[in-house]
């Protein structure tokens, strides 16, 4: 069946099964790797992708369930919070092995969006979702106080 998906600014027509993952449009057929397969169930998070504004597990979102709403990836992550996030993870050198870090980036670029003043319990509620095995839970937490510290003198400062 023809759908029209717009991804990272482009507009796509695919002729796929109602039922396909987004995340196999975004990987095999556009080429967009930054985006992970990690469970497959919604459980561990690699996945995580924009649909307009809300983060969503890619890998069991259906194709059929986007309909006209924007999908933001990694690659096409922008915006002061994404650019706060990405400055803080290099500082607090997050990644290890770097599979989850994608994920965890547009979830915690998500979580800034709404709250600029997050609590630990905040971040932990917001990033639960998010499983690293390599365990960078502790270099998260710090980089993302460190991106809202940022995000808030700019305000101060505007
Ligand atoms: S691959 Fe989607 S949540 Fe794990
Ligand atoms: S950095 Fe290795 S899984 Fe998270």
């Amino acid at each position: 069946m023809p759908y029209t998906l717009r991804v990272n600014g482009n507009v796509h027509q695919f002729d796929i099964d109602a039922d396909t993952p987004l995340l196999w449009v975004l990987r095999d057929q556009l080429r967009l790797t930054g985006t992970k397969y990690g469970c497959g169930v919604a459980q561990c998070g690699a996945c995580t992708v924009l649909v307009g504004d809300r983060a969503v597990r890619s890998c069991t979102v259906q194709v059929s369930n986007v309909g006209d709403k924007a999908v933001t990836t990694i690659e096409q992550l922008e915006g002061p919070e994404a650019a706060a996030v990405r400055r803080a993870w290099i500082n607090h050198n997050v990644p290890q092995c770097g599979y989850c870090q994608s994920g965890q980036v547009v979830s915690a670029v998500t979580l800034l969006k709404e709250n600029r003043r997050p609590t630990d319990r905040d971040i932990d509620l917001a990033m639960a979702g998010n499983i690293c095995r390599c365990a960078t839970y502790t270099r998260i937490r710090a980089a993302m106080h460190d991106a809202a510290r940022t995000l808030q003198s700019k305000r101060r400062s505007a």
